[in-house]
């Protein structure tokens, strides 16, 4: 390992390239001390006709995207590479061939400017996207991480120290909100579609039932098996079923979805008190939930942090704050590292 990076004294600068490349998304971005520069995000739009994502055309597009992206995010952030202190990558949880393309670009690029690599787990840097703007939460903190692989609800009592109190069993809710998407026809992704359409739909027409599971779980299978039933159900009576009430269809199980997050999401605050609540991932995205949660804020009291936009879908920005934070602790990555689709934090 490069010794000067422990030389660094108070006046150079730590600048980070970070690489996501999980899932769909190619991005790269530049953190300097702390303060993110560049975040370039090159969006799939191959899997679209396919209404999902297809591993090899993602890591397809990654190998055609990287270098561009890489280069954007120099550029935009005004920074050469021998002005990097360290290279970071996505380790996991994620689609493997497309994580190798990152963690390969990341390993080269770090060995060939031999500066330290800096492995992070996405999850993690979902939530710590929340330290990119102000306002900050402060620890302890509850985070619910909805996404397109995961549904978490994480205690976070430092910035690298999480600990998961509940998560699904099954599917993740963004999986679902794709999946049900999909049955009534909607593009893919899923979630933003249903989102669209639920705003002028009635989130009281359709009622969908309850699952029960354990302590701090979730399970969405059930939920998902309820609705394709209704849905054959209503079609048998009236084949225009879906064209009639797509709105009111959308507004209803969007609800039913938002009340299940928030209901354990809720009885996570009140067994262990804390008040401080974040939602972070794909699906905090939607406006929905994001509305639902202020109002509860006021009802329960609770102090809520909802990430801007562009920080909710997969970015290298959240990537690099979370590299940021490993830099200062000196957790640097080995050279023969290698991504772990199923990279899992505390439990
Ligand atoms: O975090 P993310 O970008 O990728 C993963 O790490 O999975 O999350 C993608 C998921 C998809 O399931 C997508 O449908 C969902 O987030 N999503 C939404 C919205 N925007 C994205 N779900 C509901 N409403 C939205 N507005
Ligand atoms: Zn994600």
């Amino acid at each position: 390992m490069n010794s000067s990076v422990f030389s660094n004294n108070d006046k150079e600068l730590i600048n980070i390239l970070a690489i996501e490349s999980s899932c769909d998304e190619t991005s790269a971005s530049i953190i300097s001390n702390g303060k993110i520069l560049s975040n370039i995000i090159a969006t799939q739009s191959v899997h679209q006709k396919y209404g999902g994502v297809v591993p090899e055309l993602a890591s397809r597009a990654h190998q055609q995207n990287v270098v561009p992206v890489v280069h954007q995010a120099l550029s935009e952030a005004n920074i050469t590479k021998t002005m990097l202190s360290a290279v970071a990558f996505t380790q996991g949880p994620g689609l493997l061939g497309a994580l190798l393309v990152g963690a390969s670009f990341a390993k080269s690029l770090a060995y060939g400017l031999d500066i330290p690599l800096i492995s992070v787990n996405h999850m993690q840097a979902h939530i710590l996207a929340h330290f990119i703007d102000d306002p900050k939460p402060a620890f302890p903190f509850l985070c619910l991480t909805v996404s397109g692989g995961h549904t978490q609800i994480v205690k976070v009592t430092d910035y690298l120290e999480m600990e998961i109190l509940g998560e699904t069993q099954d599917d993740a809710v963004g999986e679902a909100f794709d999946k049900i998407a999909k049955v009534l026809g909607l593009p893919y992704p899923g979630g933003p579609a249903i989102d669209h359409m639920a705003q002028q739909g009635n989130p009281a027409r359709f009622a969908f039932p309850d699952t029960v599971m354990p302590a701090l779980d979730y399970s969405f299978s059930g939920i998902k098996t309820a609705f394709l039933n209704f849905l054959q159900r209503e079609k048998s009576k009236d084949p225009d079923f879906v064209a009639q009430h797509l709105p009111d269809i959308c507004a209803s199980i969007q609800h039913k979805l938002i009340e299940m997050l928030l209901e354990k999401l809720r009885q996570a605050s009140e067994t262990t008190g804390i008040r401080e609540i974040a939602i972070a991932g794909g699906v905090s995205a939607n406006s929905a939930l994001r509305k639902t949660l202020s109002e509860r804020a006021e009802t329960l009291r609770w102090k809520v942090y909802i990430p801007p936009l562009v920080y909710c879908t997969d970015n290298a920005a959240m990537i690099a704050m979370a590299a940021h934070y490993k830099y200062l602790k000196a957790d640097f990555e080995s050279l023969q590292a290698s991504p772990d689709p199923r990279l899992h934090f505390g439990r």
